[in-house]
């Protein structure tokens, strides 16, 4: 059957079947792309975006949507949740799946699926759009609808839309963050992908019943209005010259949303550099402190805190508590681990001594507390958190002492905290009478006490 259609597609419209190396305009029906550098890739009638095959690595590639005229070809959208495929995969046109992503073996691997029928071509549009289109260019799907982590001039977005944070910088698989406007009108920020209680939530637009559409406008600003138009909430409002810039709004991997530009040329005496440049505040501004969910990482991963960087953009950076140790050294985003060997909880063999507690200004992993208890004075607080085999860090404050436990989660050091936590950490290993567990990290013991 699906032959029989696309044998009647191709007698309407007799253009060529495979794409040619950086075809513009559009396409019939058949191989559209394949990994082969010599037809990897359309481009838009500009030349300004195209779509295709990146190469990210040795024998993989990402299908994918980019700046075509910048330097590092920025990626604006990307197929198969933004999981690679081997080398000789390619992408087919069918008028029943739309597009086809398979691997060299003819498995597929993602599909594009079509809200219709009667498919003709397919186009990469100057907007940054690539459609499926019938005849009659209804579009049949778009690029647009189905974002991944990037919003361009011109693209709207309804309720029930999911913007998805990739995992890293380079690696554009789903990360845990969301940027979502739900069916009931609430434009939501969630630190996971599958929120299950309001506390996910790390920034809303409080529009219940009201929200109705996400747009980002000619000029780039992102904002939400009403059914009637009205505008509601205006995400980023950065303004250029327009015409003179790339924009593009990304809910980054670092799970903030920020609004770039990038000149389209060099202009010495506009006094913008050739690169991406924030244009409006970050959203949220602060989200190593806005994070107060009860359970996951928060901003950072497990036993680690939250620091909002000095630089333009203000990336949140991730470190490890005294005593502890990047579990990826690849990532500071995936959380730290106790180098050194944990208090015994055997009475019969106390390790009290052989602990102490590093002082940490400014910090508080404020969802850990395990015990509360009423303390006259720090030194108490601190005698009993030694006392605890399950103590990880002691907080006291306000005549109360607060124990908490690893996994440390939503940690941050910030200005605004005004707050001592006291870490525990194992002094030097050499007092110790050896646990059993003789695979000991070579630890770094200068730890200032
Ligand atoms: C190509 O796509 C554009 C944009 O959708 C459309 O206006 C145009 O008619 C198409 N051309 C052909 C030959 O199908
Ligand atoms: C483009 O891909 C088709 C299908 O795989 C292939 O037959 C053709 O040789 C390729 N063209 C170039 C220029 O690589
Ligand atoms: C990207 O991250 C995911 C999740 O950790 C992982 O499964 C995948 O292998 C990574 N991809 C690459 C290319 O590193
Ligand atoms: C949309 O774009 C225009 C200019 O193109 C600008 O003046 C306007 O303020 C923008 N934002 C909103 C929320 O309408
Ligand atoms: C548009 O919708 C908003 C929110 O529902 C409402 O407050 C406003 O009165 C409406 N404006 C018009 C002109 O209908
Ligand atoms: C260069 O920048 C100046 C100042 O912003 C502007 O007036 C001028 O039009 C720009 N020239 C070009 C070629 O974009
Ligand atoms: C601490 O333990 C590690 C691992 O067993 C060992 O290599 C190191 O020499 C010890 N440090 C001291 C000061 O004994
Ligand atoms: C311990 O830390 C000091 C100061 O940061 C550093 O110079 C030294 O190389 C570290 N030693 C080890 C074994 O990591």
């Amino acid at each position: 059957m699906a032959s029989v259609i696309l044998g009647i597609l191709l007698v309407l419209f007799p253009l060529p079947l495979s794409a040619k190396a950086q075809t513009r305009g559009n396409l019939t029906s058949g191989i559209l792309l394949t990994t082969n550098d010599g037809n990897s890739s359309l481009l838009s009638p500009s030349a300004e975006f195209t779509f295709g095959f990146r190469r990210m690595g040795r024998g993989a590639y990402l299908l994918a949507i980019w700046f075509e005229k910048i330097e590092d070809k920025t990626i604006v959208w990307s197929a198969n949740g933004g999981n690679l495929a081997p080398k000789g995969s390619k992408v087919q046109l069918t008028a029943d799946r739309g597009l086809v992503l398979a691997d060299p073996r003819w498995i597929k691997l993602w599909s594009s699926g079509l809200s219709g029928t009667g498919l003709a071509y397919a186009a990469m549009l100057d907007t940054g759009n690539f459609i499926l289109a019938s005849r009659d260019h209804v579009n049949l799907w778009d690029s647009f609808s189905q974002p991944t982590d990037t919003i361009l001039p011109t693209q709207q977005l309804g309720q029930g839309s999911r913007v998805n944070a990739r995992y890293s910088e380079t690696n554009f698989s789903a990360g845990r963050f969301l940027f979502t406007l739900q069916a009931d009108g609430n434009l939501v920020l969630y630190a996971t992908t599958s929120p299950l209680v309001s506390s996910d939530a790390y920034w809303v637009t409080d529009t219940v019943g009201i929200g109705f559409q996400w747009i980002s406008n000619q000029s780039g600003q992102v904002y939400l209005t009403s059914r009637n138009g009205t505008v509601l909430n205006i995400v980023t409002s950065g303004q250029v010259p327009m015409g003179e810039f790339y924009q593009r709004a990304i809910l980054e991997y670092d799970g903030v949303f920020r609004q770039y530009v990038h000149p389209k040329t060099v202009n010495s005496s506009s006094g913008w550099a050739m690169g991406w440049t924030m244009v409006s505040s970050p959203v949220p501004s602060n989200i190593c402190t806005r994070i107060t969910r009860d359970t996951g990482t928060g901003a950072c991963g497990f036993n680690s805190y939250c620091t909002l960087g000095d630089d333009k953009i203000q990336r949140p950076r991730c470190h490890c508590p005294p005593g502890y140790t990047l579990v990826d050294s690849t990532n500071e985003m995936n959380g730290c681990r106790p180098e050194f060997v944990l208090q015994s909880c055997d009475v019969s063999r106390p390790e009290k001594d052989q602990f102490a507690l590093s002082d940490m200004l400014n910090t508080d992993w404020p969802q850990s507390d395990y015990e509360v208890s009423l303390s006259d004075t720090e030194d108490w607080c601190q005698e009993a958190c030694l006392a605890d085999c399950f103590c990880a860090v002691a907080l006291f404050k306000d005549g109360r002492c607060w124990r908490k436990a690893i996994p440390l989660i939503n940690g941050r050091m910030d200005g605004s905290v005004g707050l001592r936590a006291l870490v525990k950490v194992k002094m030097d290993n050499s007092t110790s009478t050896s646990t059993g567990n003789g695979q000991k990290k070579n630890k770094n013991s200068t730890l200032g006490f």
